[in-house]
């Protein structure tokens, strides 16, 4: 049986349904999967040897990414890179399909540029706006990139830009990682 550890970071809960959409579908393919969230008591013990996989995703946030999510690479990069492994970046510029492509997307970039860890796999999932939730200072903030970015700036405004059929094609594609991992 495939084992597979899908850690995530998120703020607001959205990349956290999408990791769990992840693991639905790789549990529904028969594979045995652990969901961590990396700021969890979980994520302090994880027996790395006891996976095929592992898929990281986290949310961007001002154009970047939540200093726990390098800290954690950093202690852990030598056991992300032993395994077959993926990140997968979440954002709402990448409601664009030409944004949800790597080198269109320079959320993904900076990624690269300063993680310890250079993942094997990439794969950019659109997220969600949610203005109601968000206090006036994010959304003030987020109304000024939507509004360079030709999105939505109605403080109403709550999408969800993901694509959850296209989720599920990354959770099989996981599951190919780990066979072009296993010994032939
Ligand atoms: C404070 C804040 C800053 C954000 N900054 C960006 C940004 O710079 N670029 C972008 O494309 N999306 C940005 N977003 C959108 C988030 O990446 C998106 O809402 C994502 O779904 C949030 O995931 P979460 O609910 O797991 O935190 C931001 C969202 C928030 C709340």
């Amino acid at each position: 049986m495939t084992r597979i550890l899908v850690l995530y970071f998120t703020r607001g809960g959205h990349t956290a349904k999408i990791a769990n959409a992840i693991a639905d579908q790789l549990m529904s393919r028969g594979a045995q999967v652990d969901l961590v969230d990396i700021n969890s008591a979980a994520a302090t013990c994880i027996n790395w040897p006891d996976y095929d996989v592992v898929a990281f995703g986290a949310c961007v946030l001002y154009g970047t990414y939540d200093k726990s999510v390098f800290q954690f690479i950093e202690q852990h990069a030598q056991a992300l890179a032993a395994l077959s492994n993926s990140f997968f970046c979440v954002n709402v510029v990448a409601r664009n399909p030409e944004k949800r492509i790597p080198k269109n997307n320079k959320y993904l970039q900076k990624f690269i540029m300063l993680s310890p860890w250079t993942p094997m796999d990439l794969k950019i999932i659109a997220g969600k706006v949610d203005y109601p939730s968000w206090p006036w200072y994010d959304r003030l903030m987020i109304q000024l990139i939507m509004k360079i970015t030709k999105g939505p700036t109605d403080p109403k405004t709550v999408i969800d830009y993901t694509d959850w059929e296209d989720v599920k094609v990354y959770a099989d594609h996981l599951l190919a990682l780990a066979e072009v991992a296993e010994p032939a």
